[in-house]
């Protein structure tokens, strides 16, 4: 279990029915050895009682900022710069707007607003609201910052619905929140991961393609950032955002997406390719838009290069991972591809299984090396890399030191 001794945290709760969660989140925190104090919004008291987190933190919860006994013993400005971190949870769609937006009109935003510490939010809220434009935006706007997204999760709502934004469960925050404090474990290595589909022209207009949607690589991209490496996104057309901390290069073909890779792998020690490459391309790209005057036609398509096997023939040699779509015989398949592309370690999913995998925010990956395999079970894409990660970590520094030695 991730420690969290004498780390310093504060915990703000904002006005959304799952602040009923937050007193377990600090139990959770303080189990782990962290110092508490709880900071709530004017809506959050309408949820949960301040007397529940008191008793939970062990300190009385701040909620005003013009309460002249509170300032008096520590001021706002003092409570931000105590923190080792904040944490807002739940984060409501209104919280983080204000968040996004600089407002300082409360005891919590204001501290937000000061702090130089790293802030964590925890967004809970109905699925439409997290799936708005407006909110979206605003996510996109606070990730840029530097601002670190925990959730949401998917599952049933207490509004009936059913989708993202459920608060993630005090267990995971916990974890989430203490695998921010661990030592950053791959600061001065240099990773280059692949994601999302290719696009291969058939004319001007036309393209063929895949339902690769770059979540995956994207999520390990951004996990391989957190834990300190120096990263290179090398993105097919996904539409996603660059997740913050990451060099992202955006390619189009998987031509294109080879010469990208090459360009970028002089000194890298880790690759990662988690793009589905379209395996075959139009063997001519008409220059018009082709008329349908024929009945019948037929494309005539060639290989593309396999970029995960060209890395893994490169001297040096990095730590090749690559990653097996499979409809059928998942292990079968995916042990017979890291014998014959010569990889370190290849992650599996099986892409028949409805609500994971391709299109999906949800994953779930059976990591097979040469000498053992780990079943990562079903979860969100973002903590599915983050393990993912963790498991490359030990097999490449095992490596490295067999090498070494
Ligand atoms: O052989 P298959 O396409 O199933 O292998 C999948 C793995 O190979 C993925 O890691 C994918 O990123 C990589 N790949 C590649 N270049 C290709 C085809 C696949 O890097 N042309």
């Amino acid at each position: 279990m991730n420690t969290l001794a004498q780390k310093k945290l504060l915990v703000g709760v904002t006005g959304g029915i799952a602040a009923y969660k937050s007193p377990e989140l600090v139990r959770r925190l303080r189990e782990r050895g962290a110092d508490v104090r709880v900071v709530m919004t004017a809506a959050a008291r309408e949820f949960i009682t301040p007397l529940t987190l008191q008793a939970v933190s062990g300190w009385p919860v701040r909620a005003d900022l013009f309460d002249p006994a509170a300032e008096a013993a520590m001021g706002h400005i003092e409570l931000a710069r105590w923190a080792d971190a904040i944490v807002v949870a739940p984060a409501t769609a209104d919280f983080i707007a204000r968040l996004a937006h600089g407002r300082a009109d409360d005891l919590l935003s204001t501290v937000c607003l000061t702090t130089r510490s790293r802030l964590l939010v925890a967004p809970a809220m109905n699925q439409q609201m997290w799936a708005a434009a407006a909110t979206q935006a605003n996510v996109e706007i606070l990730s840029r910052r530097g601002v670190r997204m925990l959730g949401p999760d998917a599952g049933p709502q207490a509004c009936g619905e059913v989708g993202p934004g459920r608060l993630l469960e005090p267990d995971v925050l916990a974890a989430a929140i203490a695998g921010q404090f661990r030592a950053p474990r791959f600061a001065g290595v240099r990773v280059v991961v692949t994601a999302g589909p290719t696009r291969e022209p058939i004319d001007p207009v036309r393209y063929i393609t895949n339902r690769s949607s770059g979540k995956m690589g994207y999520a390990v991209a951004e996990a391989f950032a957190e834990a300190g490496a120096e990263v290179t996104l090398v993105s097919g057309p996904a539409g996603l955002p660059a997740p913050s901390g990451v060099a992202l290069v955006r390619v189009e073909t998987a031509e294109e997406m080879a010469a990208a890779v090459c360009a970028h792998m002089d000194g890298a020690q880790v690759f990662v390719g988690a793009a589905a490459v379209a395996d075959y391309r139009a063997a001519e790209v008409a220059s018009q838009k082709i008329k349908k005057t024929a009945e019948a036609m037929s494309l005539a398509l060639i290989k593309t290069p396999d970029i995960l096997a060209s890395v893994a023939r490169r001297t040096p040699r990095p730590f090749v991972v690559g990653f097996a779509a499979e409809t059928e015989q998942l292990i079968e398949n995916a042990r017979k591809k890291l014998e014959s592309k010569h990889l370190d370690m290849i992650a599996a999913n099986d892409v028949s299984l409805t609500g994971l995998g391709f299109e999906s925010e949800r994953n779930a990956l059976q990591v097979i090396w040469k000498t053992g395999e780990a079943s990562l079970p079903a979860a969100r894409k973002g903590e599915l890399a983050r393990d993912l990660v963790e498991l490359i970590g030990e097999r490449y520094f095992e490596k490295n030191r067999a090498e070494n030695s």
